[in-house]
């Protein structure tokens, strides 16, 4: 019989999108049969991961800050602490880490994370051979993409889920926007299989998720193999997800205007369990600033899918992401997109500053737009996308909705839901009801959430 691993502290830190959520919950998991359970914060830990994103502003700058921090923390701890750091950061910085930061055991990318346990006995036999403080030639470096694939070495999740959990399906990004870092740091795009993701959901299923948000850089650029050896697009996938018992709710991010195909506008139509809530990235409303970013599809493309989309799903709510001061973005450009935003009307939107980001095509590019412009033109565009977020709140007040009960809310005897278009929904009501889902009259709209009342117990389970 094997001896039972130690108990060991892991605490990790996760920045970015959903899918560096992803990755932090199955850093966990592939970290637990060492003994590694995770831990609320990283003071005492005996590991501590930093999962980091490179997508906008300082990235790096934020990561040196905080690993400063850790830095400290991990002195505390007599330097037992090994300190990692993964994700989009890591893989494109991950010398530069090195360098200024020689007291990082591990640097990983987001394609070798698989290979853990392995990194963590070489960072441990490092630190144990370390005479002193001098730490040259102990860090743990792993920022290829690997021929294998690291799903084909992640052990099924222990981990109790939440109601809503993430799947990754796809990853990487073969379409080069011109200020984008993913086709870098994420490297080519990749379909898991069929089978797998369809295992993955039952087995998240059983341990309590009730809503699965399938996950990818271009979630709809996923062509899998099938069970039987043909090629699925996400459509299919999306009719095959729907059959598994109890889990009556799907969602899918983020996907790209181009590669929303005539059967995954179908499914929002046929697939009841698919939420009538669809992220879907435009940028911007002008087609010069479009044919700049390489995004291949112009303002007209997109509004005639939302047009085939809310054909399909009639009460299908939109969110976007926009990109203002593009280089080369005029006034005339910056009113293109407050054009498309008001026709369109957006439920939810997110909007950044255009910032450069290194060995991307627009940051060397000529016409970068001046910081006050873009200061100005983000303030308008986030004016208007508030108000029509605030409008779209308010148009639930009256309605009676499905909710998915997924935890406790702040004082005793509420919980919290989400309504079918990702708002939390307050309410009072027994903590037996979360995993449930019921029927909530709202009553009112807040900023970023809504209350409601109870009408009726239970839709499933
Ligand atoms: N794959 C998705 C987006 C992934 S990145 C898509 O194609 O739409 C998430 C968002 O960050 C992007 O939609 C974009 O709005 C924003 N973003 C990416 N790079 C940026 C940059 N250099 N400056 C400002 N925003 C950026
Ligand atoms: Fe980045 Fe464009 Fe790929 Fe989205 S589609 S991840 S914005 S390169
Ligand atoms: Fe950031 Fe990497 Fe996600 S750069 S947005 S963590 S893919």
């Amino acid at each position: 019989m094997t001896p039972s691993p130690d108990r060991k502290r892991l605490h990790v830190i996760t920045w970015g999108c959903q899918m560096n959520v992803y990755d932090s919950g199955r850093m966990a998991d592939v970290l637990a049969p060492l003994g590694y359970a995770p831990a609320e914060t990283a003071d005492g830990a005996d590991m501590v991961i930093l999962n980091t994103c490179h997508i906008r502003d300082k990235a790096a700058e934020k990561v040196f800050s905080e690993l400063g921090r850790l830095r400290r923390l991990k002195e505390a701890t007599g330097n037992r602490m090994i300190l990692a750091v993964a994700g989009c950061v890591a893989q494109a910085e991950g010398a530069e880490i090195l360098a200024r930061a020689p007291y990082v055991d591990i640097v990983l990318g987001p394609q070798t994370y698989h290979r853990l346990p392995e990194m963590v006995a070489r960072a441990s036999r490092a630190g144990a051979s370390r005479a002193g403080a001098s730490r040259a030639g102990g860090v743990v470096i792993e920022t290829d993409f690997p021929v294998e694939d690291k799903f084909d070495h992640l052990p099924d999740s222990a981990r109790p889920q939440g109601v809503t959990a993430f799947l990754t399906i796809q990853e990487g990004c073969d379409k080069f926007c011109s200020f984008c870092v993913v086709p870098y740091t994420r490297g080519a795009e990749q379909s898991r299989p069929a089978a797998a993701i369809l295992r993955e959901a039952r087995h998240l299923v059983a341990q309590g998720a009730r809503e699965i948000t399938l996950l990818g850089q271009n979630v709809n650029a996923w062509h899998g193999e099938a069970p039987d050896g043909s090629s699925w697009g996400l459509g299919r996938l999306l009719r095959e997800l729907a059959d598994i018992p109890d889990l009556p709710r799907l969602r899918y991010a983020t996907s790209h205007p181009r590669d929303m195909d005539d059967d995954l506008i179908a499914a929002h139509r046929d697939v009841p369990a698919l939420m009538p809530f669809l992220h879907l990235p435009v940028q911007s409303g002008s087609d010069r600033i479009l044919e700049a970013m390489n995004r291949k599809h112009s303002a007209a493309d997109y509004r005639r899918i939302v047009d085939r989309l809310r054909d399909a799903r009639p009460d299908l709510a939109l969110s976007s992401d926009f990109i203002v001061g593009h280089p080369g973005e005029t006034e005339a450009d910056f009113e293109a997109t407050m054009t498309l935003v008001r026709q369109v009307d957006f439920a939810l939107a997110y909007s950044f500053k255009y910032s450069p980001r290194p060995g991307t095509p627009a940051a060397g590019a000529p016409l970068q737009v001046r910081e006050a412009d873009k200061d100005r033109r983000l303030q308008a565009l986030q004016a208007l996308l508030r108000e029509q977020q605030a409008r779209f709140a308010q148009a639930c007040v009256g309605l009676t909705l499905p909710v998915l009960f997924t935890g406790p809310g702040r004082h005793s005897g509420q919980i919290v839901g989400r309504s079918p278009f990702l708002h939390p929904v307050h309410l009072s009501g027994h903590a037996d009801l979360i995993g449930n889902e019921s029927m909530v009259r709202i009553v009112t709209a807040h900023p970023n959430s809504l209350a409601g009342t109870l009408v009726q117990e239970r839709l499933i389970a």
